[in-house]
């Protein structure tokens, strides 16, 4: 069972969370080609090469999955706009079904009764601009901020929150430096330069809405507690680094202003020149912060160049992605942000879920397993709201299994489950236990 909405203070919103790449079907509606499809095509980058060309085909079934989340009771749907599909190029010209299509989507969350949260960004970058050296090069935080500005001069009057890019750890370290996302690169100075380009844009974007005159702009970060692997003074060193490239960086760079001297050791003759000067673009005040949170981490100590550090198995029972299930982690990081960096600001966990191996039998779906997750980690919420932090909502991930990036399609995250070869969605027991507990079953 989950805690009812009446648990909780009359103002709490919940909502569930998407993003463009990962539902709508990126071969329709005149939507440029995206680094994702280079990297997808590539092979030994992502499971059977599996890419978002057709996706759960959102784009033509965006009524169905609207009516989905309407049903279910929730208020808010976090969903992004792919700048692919808006700038074909990625800049200059505008696909005019690509920006329509957007246009329909926000009217249709507002009859609905839906509050629209973007995401600006969420990782499919226009190739064009890839093929400009994408993150690495310091002029995407310009050229993002002119896709900003198209998204705002025709979303912007009816948008309920707005971030710009959603993880910026994934669309820099683990993209540059991991190789495991989209460009594929394993490359210490093209990281250092993508993690503060990525902040970089964040800011001008941030500037653009609101020079715009949109309201509630925020930012929404990943976090993974990072968890000695033993005791011994090697690891705890080695959870002290993962720590701060992790889950540091970006919140110090746009809370203080600054970055860890943990990274920076590493990073240090590897930033693009005259970094310093970009706070306070960087730093822009915010209306509010998002965390998405999963899991944890183990970490032992490796001799490897910085970071020197290996992840290893940790005891836990693990969700689907082989992510141990640790609740704990999300009160730990609600009150952590808020006693470091926030402190009043509103704060929102934008996305927090499981993938489970979900099969339909005799129409249903069943996944206790995830009904679970979510009431445990719902706990570990309320503990850090009754401490005093103010958490003002709750996004589940994700409505529906979607394409879970260099995993492909195997992975389902969904309350609703699909079927990619007929499209077809079946509500799982976990979103009739949503429904119950937001009062609509
Ligand atoms: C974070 C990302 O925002 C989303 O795209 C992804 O599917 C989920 N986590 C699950 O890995």
């Amino acid at each position: 069972m989950l805690p009812k909405r009446t648990d909780f203070p009359n103002d709490f919103l919940f909502g569930t969370a998407t993003s463009a790449y990962q539902i709508e079907g990126h071969a329709f509606g005149g939507a440029g080609p995206s680094h994702w499809d280079t990297f997808a095509a590539t092979p030994g980058n992502v499971v059977r090469a599996e890419n978002g060309a057709t996706a759960c085909d959102h784009y033509h079934r965006w009524e169905e999955d609207l009516d989905l989340i309407a049903a279910a009771g929730f208020d808010c749907y976090r969903f992004s706009t792919s700048w692919a599909r808006v700038m074909p190029e990625g800049r200059g010209a505008v696909n005019a079904e690509g920006l329509d299509f957007y246009d329909r989507l926000v009217d249709g969350m507002l009859e609905r009764g839906l509050k629209p949260a973007l995401t600006l960004y969420h990782w499919e970058l226009p190739a064009a601009l890839s093929d400009k050296g994408g993150w690495r090069n310091r002029d995407i935080a310009f050229w993002f901020a002119d896709f900003a500005q198209v998204i705002a001069d025709r979303l912007g009057d009816r948008i309920w929150s707005a971030a710009p890019i959603n993880e910026p750890w994934c669309v820099s370290w683990l993209s540059h430096f991991e190789g495991h996302h989209a460009p594929g690169l394993r490359d210490i100075r093209a990281t250092a330069h993508a993690m503060h380009h990525v902040l970089l844009a964040h800011g001008q974007a941030i500037r653009v809405m609101r020079d715009h005159g949109m309201k509630n702009l925020g930012a929404v970060c990943n976090f993974e507690a990072s968890l000695p692997a033993d005791d011994s003074p090697e690891a705890q060193a080695a959870t002290a680094r993962h720590d701060a490239y992790y889950n540091r960086f970006f919140v110090e760079g746009m809370f203080k202003r600054r970055y860890p001297e943990e990274v920076m050791v590493a990073f240090a003759p590897h930033m693009p020149a005259n970094w310093e000067d970009d706070f306070a673009v960087i730093g822009e005040r915010l209306d509010w912060f998002g965390l998405n949170y999963y899991t944890c981490k183990r970490i032992a100590p490796a001799e490897d160049p910085w970071p020197a550090l290996r992840e290893i198995e940790g005891p836990l029972p693990k969700t689907a992605m082989g992510w141990e299930v640790y609740p704990e982690g999300l009160h730990h990081f609600l009150t952590r942000l808020a006693r470091d960096y926030t402190g009043d600001l509103p704060l929102y966990v934008t996305e927090n879920g499981m993938a489970s191996p979900d099969v339909i039998a005799g129409g249903k779906v069943e996944d206790p397993q995830r009904i679970a997750y979510y009431r445990d980690h719902l706990a570990a919420m309320r503990r850090a709201m009754a401490e005093g932090v103010p958490v003002k909502g709750y996004f589940c991930w994700s409505l529906m299994d979607n394409y879970e990036w260099a995993l492909g399609y195997e992975k389902r995250f969904g309350l609703v489950h699909v079927d990619f070869e007929t499209l077809q969605r079946t509500p799982k027991a976990s979103y009739l236990a949503w429904q119950d507990a937001l009062g609509s079953r």
